[in-house]
């Protein structure tokens, strides 16, 4: 399957990096998958990133990658504005479509992509990423079981603190006319999307309050600019069960990262996550005896289901395999520029001389000195 991606920023280069991995992370994999080509916005960056990436082909637009016959899957990795446009060319076209979230800026756009998309038969998928992540797995699969009874409440929180620094410029995130709405659509939609899902429930009412902090900001041209999207975003909501419950979401929050986290309550339990804490999901049985209860911490770690979780191996915990990217890194650039390499050999002698010494204490019950 080629695969062409379109806009080739933050996204585009981690669906890439997702498509160009895949073979490790799922064994056996089953089908061929490459990332055929990019375009951007700017042809000199398209061309940056077939350079970089090793890509075989770069487009000069949108148009002219759809209408590649090799194209067989269109990767839509644009400002939320595009979305719809390109849609609708690439469905037209027969191409199959992966997407970035949200699907479009109005519910009327996303309805009729939807429809088209089931008419003309293709694939589709919206990247709701975070369904993914092995806690929230487990935490489907919980709820599905009935292990928390009723879901009666939930809360949903998706804090980021990118917005703090007054003195940042404003990007197309906070210009409502680009991303069609603020942090609601930019993180909101995840965490809607992982309440409907968990829960198996569909959202009956909303309420919203909507907060801008940072009225003014610096524009991409130095122009002052009137942040005209929401900064943080507070919803209350009923599922069709009669559940109720509350989702911040917001990117003026002091301290956090990437703060994704949800508590769903139960009529005989309750499930909670923190993307923070990627690799336990936190489960309360209410239905042990008494003096037995309180939340248990599964691990998750790699415990993919299959064909995952042969590798990196179901006990690795999420963010291992950076260290071992950091630490190939780290020595090719040293046999590359000749700048300092670290663990050195020594530090590798000085590790085996230590465990001899402990091998031998142990042997003789006697401390050893090294
Ligand atoms: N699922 C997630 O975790 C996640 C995270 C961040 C962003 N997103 C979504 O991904 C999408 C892209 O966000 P991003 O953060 O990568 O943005 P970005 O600004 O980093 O990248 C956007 C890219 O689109 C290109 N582009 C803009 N207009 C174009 C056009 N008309 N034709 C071709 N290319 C064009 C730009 O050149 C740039 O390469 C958005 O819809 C956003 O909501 C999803």
């Amino acid at each position: 399957m080629n695969i062409g991606i379109i806009g080739f920023g933050g996204m585009g280069k981690t669906h890439a990096y997702a498509v160009e991995n895949l073979k490790y992370f799922y064994s056996p994999l089953g089908f061929d998958a490459k990332i055929l080509g990019v375009c951007c916005a700017h042809f000199e960056n398209a061309l940056k990133a077939k350079e970089t990436y090793g890509f075989e082909k770069v487009y000069a637009d949108e148009d002219e990658l759809i209408a590649d016959p090799l194209i067989d899957i269109v990767d839509i990795c644009t400002p939320n504005c595009f979305h719809y446009e390109t849609l609708k060319k690439a469905l037209n076209a027969g191409k199959h479509v992966y997407c970035e979230k949200p699907l479009c800026t109005t519910a009327d756009e996303a309805v009729e992509i939807a429809e088209l998309a089931k008419e003309k038969g293709l694939i589709c998928a919206v990247v709701f990423n975070t369904r993914f992540l092995l806690p929230v797995l487990r935490a489907k699969e919980l709820v599905s079981e009935g292990r928390i009874g009723e879901v009666l409440s939930f809360q949903g929180r998706f804090l980021h603190s990118s917005a703090t620094d007054p003195e940042k410029k404003a990007g197309w995130k906070q210009n409502r006319d680009v991303c069609g709405g603020g942090v609601l659509f930019d993180l909101g939609s995840h965490t809607i999307d992982l309440i409907r899902w968990i829960c198996g429930e569909e959202f009956t009412s909303v309420s919203g309050l909507s907060q801008i902090a940072y009225k003014t900001r610096i524009g991409v041209n130095g122009e002052e600019w009137n942040t005209n999207a929401d900064e943080a975003f507070y919803l209350t909501a009923t599922l069709e069960n009669g559940a109720c419950g509350t989702i911040t979401v917001g990117k003026i929050m002091q301290g956090t990262n990437d703060d994704h986290s949800f508590e769903i309550y139960g009529t005989k339990g309750s499930v909670a996550f923190d993307l923070m804490q990627p690799n336990f999901l936190r489960f309360y049985d209410g239905t042990r005896p008494e003096k037995e209860r309180g939340y248990t911490l599964i691990e998750c770690c790699g415990r993919y289901p299959a064909p995952s979780g042969v590798f990196p191996g179901v006990k690795a915990p999420v963010g291992w395999l950076r260290g071992h990217v950091g630490s190939m890194y780290n020595f090719l650039n040293a046999v590359a520029n000749g700048v300092e390499c670290y663990p050195s050999f020594d530090d590798g002698a000085a590790v085996q001389r230590i465990m001899e010494a402990a091998y031998e204490s142990a042997q003789s019950g006697m401390r050893v000195d090294i």
